[in-house]
């Protein structure tokens, strides 16, 4: 019988390689890539990979490979540049920070489309619904930006716990000096409760990062309990039910996925079971609150703050109810407001790191390699990320 040697067997994988590398070569993708603007600060800094004019670093090496690849910041209407070039791509890249919303009518209007690629975390600006009926991939850099988001999340609680955002502002703008008028509202985070609805990977990286500073108990909610060891080196406690979660705490945070389960729950009446003058931290998804029962909470005084880094729909419009709203504590000088634009997962570290993770996705793409399964949200019609929970 026919043996093959080791030999043999190398030249055969060696062939195999080079038959799948001389398939990738004929293929050429058009690749659309929707980034927010850099401007002058992509001028300045040429670490910013993630906007339009630095391309996520990777126009030379995609275009080296034979692919087309359209940059765009221009995504609102039937008459953008994303709109209008999505009828012929076959990849869509796009950021979780200036989201282009791939709804299922443009999933239709896309005939060539096959995969979708978050460069970041979080692809819930992507009907996945549709997406599985197309049997589209969509794949985003799972882990990316974790550090970066809880870095942001523990110093919003400090932010707001601490009463900093009116302290500065009286300070540098009103060039006052009124002690009491800040410290009449301004707490130690030490001996706090506080809670994340949702433990996964960034909820457990702000409890690490928490625990240094004293907490009195430290709660958690997921559909997901995690056990008895995790538990404890975590130094955290399960919550059955998100009611119970936030009627126990000063201080909650949010750190689940955006889905229809998930979509607003953060309404008038889960509010209102949480501590009068509790603190809300949300760096997830601004779809998961209620903007205006956000914004009458902090006015009744039933939450002392509310800070975060995104809105729905993002950029949010000049009169989003979060631009303006504050509490009753130093509603001049902005208290209880520590919103930011959609900046904590996209520090340059982070960017560094989603850039380099998108384009392995693409590599894994062009070169037939499987993607790891951590950064698979869906494929094949299927959902394969656990984060996206009703369907498991
Ligand atoms: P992850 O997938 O590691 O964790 C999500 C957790 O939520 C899982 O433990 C899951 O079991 C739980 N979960 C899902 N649905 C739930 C429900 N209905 N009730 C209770 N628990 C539920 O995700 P990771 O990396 O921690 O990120 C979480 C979210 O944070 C992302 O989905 C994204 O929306 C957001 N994010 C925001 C960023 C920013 O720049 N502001 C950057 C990165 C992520």
């Amino acid at each position: 019988m026919f043996k093959l040697t080791s030999t043999a067997l190398s030249r055969v994988a060696q062939q195999a390689r080079v038959r799948t590398f001389a398939t990738t070569a004929r293929t050429s993708d058009k690749v659309l890539a929707v980034l927010y603007d850099g401007g002058e600060a992509a001028k300045r800094q040429p670490k910013l990979l993630a906007c339009t004019e630095n391309e996520l670093g990777f126009r030379k090496w995609l275009e080296d490979s034979g692919h087309e690849l359209v940059v765009t910041s221009d995504k609102e209407g039937p008459n953008s540049t994303f709109v209008k070039e999505l009828a012929t791509a076959d990849i869509l890249i796009t950021t979780p920070f200036h989201p282009a919303y791939l709804t299922a009518e443009l999933i239709e209007k896309a005939p060539k489309l096959k995969y979708c690629v978050t460069a970041g975390v979080g692809s819930d600006h992507i009907d996945l619904e549709a997406a599985n009926k197309r049997k589209l991939g969509v794949y985003e850099v799972t882990g990316s930006n974790v550090t970066s988001v809880a870095e942001h999340a523990v110093m919003t609680m400090l932010v707001l716990v601490r009463n900093f955002v009116p302290a500065h502002y009286q300070y540098t703008t009103q060039k006052g000096w009124n002690v009491a008028d800040i410290a009449q509202n301004s707490y130690d985070i030490q001996d706090k409760v506080v809670g994340t609805v949702g433990i996964g990977r960034i909820g457990r990286l702000i409890l690490q990062r928490l625990r240094p500073f004293g907490m009195k108990d430290m709660l958690y909610y997921d559909y997901n309990k995690l056990d008895q060891e995790t538990e404890t080196a975590l130094g955290c406690r399960y919550v059955d039910s998100i009611e119970k979660l936030v009627s126990q705490c000063d201080i909650v945070t949010l750190n689940v996925p955006l889905y229809e389960g998930t979509k607003g729950i953060f309404n008038k009446e889960l509010i209102s079971k949480m501590k009068p003058g509790a603190w809300l931290i949300n760096t997830a998804r601004g779809a998961l609150t209620v903007k205006e029962d956000i914004a009458a909470a902090l006015e009744s005084g039933q939450l002392n703050g509310y800070g975060g880094d995104v809105s729905y729909p993002q950029p949010a419009p000049a009169e989003y109810p979060w631009r303006t709203m504050v509490n009753t504590w130093n509603p001049k000088e902005g208290g209880g407001n520590a919103m930011t634009p959609h900046i904590s997962g996209t520090s340059l570290d982070a960017q560094l790191r989603y850039a380099a993770g998108t384009k392995q996705i693409l590599d894994n793409i062009w070169s037939g390699r499987p993607q790891l399964d951590k950064d698979i949200i869906v494929e094949n019609g299927k959902y394969v990320s656990p984060a996206y929970g009703q369907h498991h």
